[in-house]
């Protein structure tokens, strides 16, 4: 039987963040204060999900890890202080960047030094996402019931403001596949029927109208 994997679909959401993120900067005329506020928008909310999954899963998922294996959540722990940090530093560059062109200085250079910046971070954070979801997800099989796992994304989801709750739902939506989703409203459709409507909600205002449409059918 398939078992509860904790980190697939906020990872599947940031994934799809970072790679919007990625794009748009690719793209950016530094010149340009359109593009500039588009990427400076997007990335705020790239690095408040950062941010938010960095603190869950130490002081979640981590925590009651190591409480049961001391020493197996280090090396996960390690990369989150210095994903942090190169994190702060890109957004402090995305941050200068907004306020040069709003004085109408020239831009260009830190764009050019953020790109670099930034897909070193992307490659960096991907690679730590693997090794969560391979080697991290598999010492909390071994060592947690599934009906463990699922109290924990419980107390994870529990702590979410409705805003940055949306705001995820945003990004993991659009990226997961339609029977996860199914699967998801479905739970909540039995379980939590005013959660159910909330997100149903977000579902229409997320996902392409066809995939909406083909999975309210389905909900019937
Ligand atoms: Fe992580």
């Amino acid at each position: 039987m398939q078992r509860v994997k904790l980190f697939e679909a906020a990872h599947k959401g940031l994934r799809n963040a970072l790679s919007q993120f990625s794009f748009l900067l690719g793209k950016c005329d530094f010149n340009n204060s359109v593009d500039i506020a588009k990427l400076h928008s997007l990335g705020k909310d790239v690095f408040m999900m950062l941010s938010t999954h960095a603190n869950d899963e130490n002081s979640v998922i981590l925590t009651a890890l190591e409480e049961k294996i001391p020493g197996s959540s280090k090396q996960d722990m390690e990369d989150h202080e210095r994903l942090e940090q190169e994190q702060d530093a890109i957004e402090k560059l995305l941050d200068d960047i907004k306020e040069l062109n709003a004085k109408g200085a020239e831009a260009s250079g830190s764009g050019a030094e953020l790109y670099i910046k930034f897909s070193k971070f992307h490659g960096d954070y991907l690679l730590h996402t693997v090794e969560e979801e391979t080697e991290t997800q598999r010492l909390l099989w071994e060592n947690f019931t599934d009906q463990e796992l699922h109290a924990m994304r419980g107390k994870i989801i529990g702590r979410f403001t409705p805003e940055a709750f949306e705001k995820w739902q945003s990004y993991i939506m659009p990226a997961i596949t339609q029977s996860d989703l199914l699967m998801m409203l479905g739970g909540m459709k039995a379980n939590a029927p005013e959660q159910f409507t909330k997100l149903v909600v977000m579902a229409e205002k997320f996902l392409p109208a066809e995939e909406f449409t083909a999975i309210k059918e389905k909900l019937k």
